[in-house]
Formats: C-alpha cells, structure tokens, sequence
C-alpha cells in the first residue's frame, strides 16, 4: 500500500514537472486529424479560438504523444500521410487500440492488441489524458480504455455516446489523483448547443414553447455508424434530453440523426422547426437550419476540457470535473443550463483572478 502510495506521488510529480499537457488519443478519424491539425496552426494564431489561454496554458502547452485505431489500414501509417488536403508535421504512428466490439471498416481489416498490451502503450508514454475519440457505439471498448487510463493512473476523455462515468469509476480515478470526463461531447456550436440556446431565449422571454423537433443530416463515417438502429435511438434519447434540461415543462421534441448522406461530407445540417405561443396565445413558428463542419466543432471543447482539467488537476480540486463535463459534454453527471455551465466553466478557469 505505501509503495503504491509512493509511486502514485512519484507519477504525479513527474507529471507535474513536465511544461506540456501529454495527450493520448484512441480513435483515428475526422476529429483526431482535425485536431492534431489544429494544434500545429495554433501554434502561430489564435483566430477561431474559444479560449486562446485558459487555466494559465495556452494550446501550445498541449502535446499528442500516442494515436490507436483498429482499423489496419490507419495503423503503422504516420499521421502525416494519412491527410492529404492540407501540411501535418506531425511524425506520430498509428498505433493498434483494443477492440472489444463488432465494427465494420471500409477495407474490413482490423489489427488490434489485448488491453494489457495497451496498458504497458499507454505506460509508456504517461499521458496526462486518453481522449476517447472512437467510433460511436463501440460501447466494450470505450469501457476497457476507461479502465486502462485508471490502472495507469492518467485522466480519460469520453467524446463518444457510450456510459463510460459511473459514480464508483469516477470515485476510482479521483483516487488516483485523476478524472474522468464526458459523456459524449457537445460541439462548440453544433445542433444540441444551438437548440438549447434558441430554448433559453425563448423561456427568457416568456414564451411558451409546444412542439419542438431537430433533425440532423451528416455525411460522414460518425453519421453512418449513427444510422443504426439502437444507436441513433441511444443518441436521439441524450439529445432530447439535453435539450429539455433548458425547458422547465413538458413538451412535445425530439432531437437526433435522422439521415446519412454522403455528399455532404464532414458537414452536418441541423433542420429546426419549433412551434411556441406568446401573448393571448399568438403563434409563433420557426424554421431554421444550420450548416457546421463537424470535426472542426469538437476540437475547441476538447482542447478546452483538457486545460481546464490539468490545471484543477495540478490544485488536487477533483471535484471541478462536474463544471468541466457540463460545459463540455451532453450527458454529463451533473447537467445544468446551457447558460449557467459557461459561466460556472468561464468563472472558474477563464476570468479568475487565479489565472
Ligand atoms: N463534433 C464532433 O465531431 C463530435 C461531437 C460529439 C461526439 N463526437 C464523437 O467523437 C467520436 C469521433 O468522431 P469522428 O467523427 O472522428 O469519428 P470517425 O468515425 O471519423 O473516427 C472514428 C475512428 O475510431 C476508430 N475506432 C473504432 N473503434 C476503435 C477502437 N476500439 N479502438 C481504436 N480506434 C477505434 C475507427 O477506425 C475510426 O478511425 C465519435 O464517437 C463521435 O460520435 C464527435
């Protein structure tokens, strides 16, 4: 017990001695690209940035250190190669992930390693996070990286739909000085965080709100994999949810995937149509739609979330996960308005004196 002790501070210090943010990702697709693409054009701008410094780190201060996927044509390949519309430096590998779940690759070969292999990957490279960026449904599998990142002792990242947090989980990782972030991540201006700020302005200025939908069309991997049943279901549930949490009353929504159309790429059209009533019961009607680039949407949130957390991380207050994954995720534990988990998020890492 007191050597394990001694060997968690150990970890913790040399975490803390090291300037970056060490990141991990599993999951080699449109946002992980995006992503490690951004964090090179970042290093020379901050336009299109949220939060240009947040909690003291700018994104500079945020490394990649290890990429997985499974499917055998991404791993062995560099980064670098694997883009083709724009200049990576990156000279990162794919590296093969765990795979606990059935999944359909475009060339239907999978290369994968068991999760102790995996563990000793990740111990390796002693990321301060794994990023979860796998496809949506692989549910097993987004549950064995969960537990890898706690038996190394490094903080885990959900952007999929999958369960991951669990009040014992999250227990485990804060015991390991660590913390568990998700579920299911909300794009920074992305169908469900439009929808919900329409909502809020709506009961702000005292309209009753009836009847309400949103259909998403995609044209990427994600939307396609969405398009089965039980998930697009499962992720219609959280959507709604999400967005009810805005609405102090019943009503009649639904929120999810409805379409997958490949020509529109990595694009996502959200279609809005909400029927309300002011005063004497006047109707009021809305048809909107918004257009977003998909993978670009996620990456502000997550780089967001990870500064956030490595900083309340380095000041052992465990406890702000709960700010960080209602500013950043659908599903989080605690869920609170749209409005309030920005400024709780703004309030503790972006405007405080501390910073
Ligand atoms: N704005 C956004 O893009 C956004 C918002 C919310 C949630 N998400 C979620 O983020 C995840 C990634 O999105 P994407 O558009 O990059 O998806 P994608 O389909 O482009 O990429 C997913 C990658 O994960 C790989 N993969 C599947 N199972 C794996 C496993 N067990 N181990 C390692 N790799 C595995 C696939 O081979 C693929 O390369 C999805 O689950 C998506 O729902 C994205």
């Amino acid at each position: 017990m007191a050597s394990s002790r001694k060997e968690l501070n150990g970890h913790r210090q040399e975490k803390n001695q090291m300037s970056k943010i060490n990141v991990a990702i599993v999951g080699v697709g449109n946002v992980t690209k995006t992503l490690i693409r951004g964090l090179e054009f970042y290093q020379n701008s901050t336009e299109g940035l949220w939060h240009p410094k947040l909690a003291g780190f700018t994104v500079n201060d945020i490394s990649v250190s290890g990429v997985y996927d499974v499917d055998s044509s991404k791993v062995g390949k560099k980064i670098k190669d694997m883009v083709t519309d724009y200049k990576i430096n990156s000279d990162l590998s794919v590296q093969a992930g765990i795979l606990d779940d059935p999944i359909n690759v475009p060339n239907g070969q999978l290369k994968s390693i068991q999760y102790n292999e995996f563990v000793d990957s990740l111990k390796k490279i002693k990321p301060d996070f794994l990023v979860n960026l796998i496809s949506s449904g692989m549910d097993k599998s987004s549950e064995s990286y969960a537990k890898a990142a706690l038996e190394v002792g490094c903080s885990f990242l959900n952007a999929t739909s999958s369960k991951t947090i669990t009040p014992e989980l999250r227990s485990s990782f804060e015991s390991k000085g660590a913390m568990i972030l998700g579920d299911d991540l909300m794009s920074q201006f992305g169908g469900t965080a439009f929808h919900r700020g329409m909502m809020e302005l709506l009961i702000n200025r005292g309209i009753t709100i009836r009847k309400a939908y949103q259909l998403d069309v995609g044209g990427n991997a994600d939307t396609q994999n969405t398009m089965a049943e039980q998930l697009r279901e499962k992720k219609r549930k959280i959507k709604t949810e999400s967005i009810s949490i805005e609405v102090p009353y019943q009503f009649r929504s639904t929120a999810g995937t409805t379409e997958y159309a490949e020509q529109l790429g990595n694009s996502r059209v959200s279609y809005y149509w909400i029927e309300a009533k002011g005063f004497l019961g006047a109707p009021l009607e809305m048809d909107l739609s918004l257009r977003t680039n998909d993978s670009s949407n996620g990456c502000n949130v997550i780089l967001d979330s990870i500064r956030a957390a490595k900083f309340a991380i380095s000041k052992n207050d465990l406890a702000k996960s709960e700010i960080i994954s209602a500013y950043a995720f659908k599903n989080p534990p605690k869920k609170t308005k749209i409005r309030e988990s920005i400024k709780a998020f703004e309030e503790t890492f972006a405007n405080s004196a501390n910073y």
